[in-house]
């Protein structure tokens, strides 16, 4: 399988360590050397904006990854740099707080703030961090940054937190500093979820399971649209609101559900007319994909990867129509890969409203797919496509040099 998604010649996170080591002694001091942290991206296979409704999501690592070098420092500065974008903040861990100007260094500053905030105080840190997980891809470089912060920072410290912990958070730094009201999805899974398994959640009890399999001669490729997420967090925070009133006009109605979530299936069609239309095809949505995400876990330990490619385009068509998260160049593009050679399903990648694709492909190198379909993309929409094959990734944890 490897040979047929190899991504040409792109250098890995890891050969960069060196560099990271000497970028942090040129810009932060040249005393004591670093130690190295790392953590995955995440791909969601099933499980689009089911995870702030209490529903089930179904995701893996990648075997992309963002790494650090990081080490303490006693003046309590919090410095950050960025080799990917050239960026360098120098803040303080005493008055940690959110700056648009820190760009990225908003997701460390908001997970050590969250640290502060469980005990665990650090006298001051310079971390510099490069990463081979492309910006805006919906791989989740943001969640990798805040995953591989909380390692350095409890490595550093000597801190021990439970994984479940981590999660939370990771999920608070993005919550509560960052700003974006999103669920769980993608701090669980970059720290809970391992190489070679896909990661089964329910959001609501926080019961999990890790599904060993093998893709075999199958692959997931993310195909980035190359149309900005500019919508995400205005669409996103509609979407949640929407949630709670479909809640909560529900609730009025006498229904003593938990959570959108709770609702089967069977009770659709006595709930729509409770429910304004739009309200109630966002509830079908969640209703429906966690349904997916049931199916998807068994066929998953069954490998019937061609079932599962079939449920990918119902979760497409769901998020069309019905939570409409995909947007009119991602219908073309999920047009345009329906006949493209081993494409055996396509949905969409994380939040939605630009961003990618995610498709199932059998056998068939992704040239031969950006072969079939780039130049009619571009035709059609101006823009250009990027792919990117990936595998499961290892889990969160400490570079250890030999
Ligand atoms: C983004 C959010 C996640 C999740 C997905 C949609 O990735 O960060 O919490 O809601 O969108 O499933």
């Amino acid at each position: 399988m490897a040979d047929k998604k190899k991504s040409g010649n792109e250098k890995k996170a890891r050969e960069f360590m060196p560099q990271l080591a000497s970028e942090l002694k040129k810009r932060f001091g040249d005393q004591g050397e670093p130690r190295f942290f790392r953590a995955p991206g995440r791909v969601d296979w099933l499980g689009s904006h089911t995870d702030y409704n209490q529903g089930l999501i179904l995701a893996s690592t990648v075997d992309r990854e963002i790494i650090v070098a990081a080490r303490l420092r006693n003046d309590g500065a919090l410095n950050c740099y960025s080799l990917n974008l050239d960026l360098e903040v120098r803040a303080s861990l005493k008055k940690n707080l959110p700056d648009s100007a820190h760009g990225f260094a908003n997701y460390p500053k908001g997970v050590l703030n969250e640290l502060a905030g469980a005990g665990v105080i650090l006298p001051g840190i310079d971390m510099v961090f490069y990463g081979d997980i492309p910006i805006g891809a919906n791989l989740s470089s943001s969640a990798a940054i805040e995953a591989a912060t909380i390692e350095a920072a409890l490595g550093l410290a000597d801190s021990p937190m439970t994984h479940w912990q981590r999660a939370f958070v990771c999920w608070r730094a993005e919550t509560n500093f960052v700003g974006l009201p999103c669920g769980i999805l993608d701090q669980f899974t970059i720290i809970n979820a391992k190489k070679d398994c896909a990661l089964y959640l329910d959001c609501d009890t926080l019961a999990s399971e890790l599904i060993p399999f093998t893709f075999d001669e199958y692959y997931l490729l993310v195909i980035d649209s190359g149309v900005g997420r500019h919508l995400v967090k205005s669409e996103y925070s509609k979407r949640v609101e929407e949630c709670r009133a479909a809640y909560s006009q529900l609730r009025k109605s006498g229904y003593t559900i938990a959570s959108l979530s709770k609702i089967e299936p069977w009770q659709l069609p006595e709930i729509e007319p409770k429910l304004e239309p739009v309200l109630f095809k966002r509830t079908r949505h969640i209703v429906t994909e966690n349904q997916r995400v049931s199916a998807a876990r068994k066929v998953v330990s069954k490998k019937d990867f061609e079932r599962l490619g079939s449920i990918f385009e119902e979760g497409y068509r769901s998020c069309r129509d019905d939570y409409e998260n995909s947007s009119p160049e991602l219908d073309i593009l999920h047009n345009l890969l329906a006949s493209a050679p081993g494409v055996t399903g396509t949905r969409v990648a994380g939040a939605g409203w630009g961003g990618c694709l995610v498709s199932l492909i059998k056998n068939v190198d992704y040239q031969k797919i950006e072969a079939a379909v780039g130049a009619k993309y571009t035709e059609k929409t101006g823009k250009k496509l990027r792919f990117f094959p990936v595998e499961t990734g290892e889990a969160p944890g400490e570079i250890i040099i030999a």
